[in-house]
């Protein structure tokens, strides 16, 4: 709030609601239910940074339209950070989300970025709140798959959970480089 303050300076309308507890991003997104109403909506963790997110446009939306949810992967080196998604055989149907598994069945990583349709409003009550506390958005995404109502696709550029130590600092040489490179280009 303090960095962002009223969006203005961006261009943007912002409006806050202070989750008091860290009890999880599920609970997080049923704060926003007044202010969502009956509009489809995204879920952005301020965690993640996404780089060159506009190229995925076409991706964004693709396959969205009759859904309850969009789901967003992409590869990564240590999947058991992550919500990992299982497939059926077909390598294609979602099948559920594992939550930080020790024996990850895919190299890929659910990322911080989730399209609802606001049944999820309905949904969220029901969840159970999870061994580390936390009404979990993997919880809430598996009811949603359950009911074969998500589609996914994997996105491109670069993606980080700032979450560590470690990605916390690639994510700022990603884009420190970026910035030196696109000063020296103006430079020229
Ligand atoms: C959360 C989600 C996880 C997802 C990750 C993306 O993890 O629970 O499924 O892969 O965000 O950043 P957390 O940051 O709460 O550990």
């Amino acid at each position: 709030m303090n960095l962002l303050k009223d969006g203005e300076e961006l261009g943007v309308d912002l409006t806050y609601r202070y989750q008091s507890k860290a009890i999880g991003i599920a609970n997080a997104v049923y704060l926003a239910r007044k202010f969502v109403g009956n509009d489809k909506f995204a879920v952005i963790l301020g965690d993640n940074i996404f780089d060159k997110l506009s190229e995925n446009h076409r991706i964004l939306f693709e396959n969205s339209s009759d859904r309850e949810a969009k789901l967003f992967f992409y590869n990564v080196k240590d999947p058991e950070r992550f919500g990992v998604p299982v497939f059926e055989e077909d390598n294609k149907t979602l099948v559920r989300i594992e939550e930080k598994p020790k024996k990850p069945k895919s190299n890929l990583a659910v990322v911080g970025l989730y399209f609802y349709s606001p049944v999820v409003f309905d949904l969220i009550p029901t969840l159970k709140v999870s061994n580390r506390g936390e009404y979990e958005i993997t919880d809430l995404n598996n009811i949603l798959i359950s009911r074969r109502k998500v589609s996914y696709s994997e996105v491109r550029g670069n993606w980080i959970d700032a979450g560590t130590f470690e990605s916390l600092y690639n994510a700022n040489k990603i884009i420190h480089e970026r910035t030196t490179y696109a000063n020296s280009r103006t430079n020229n």
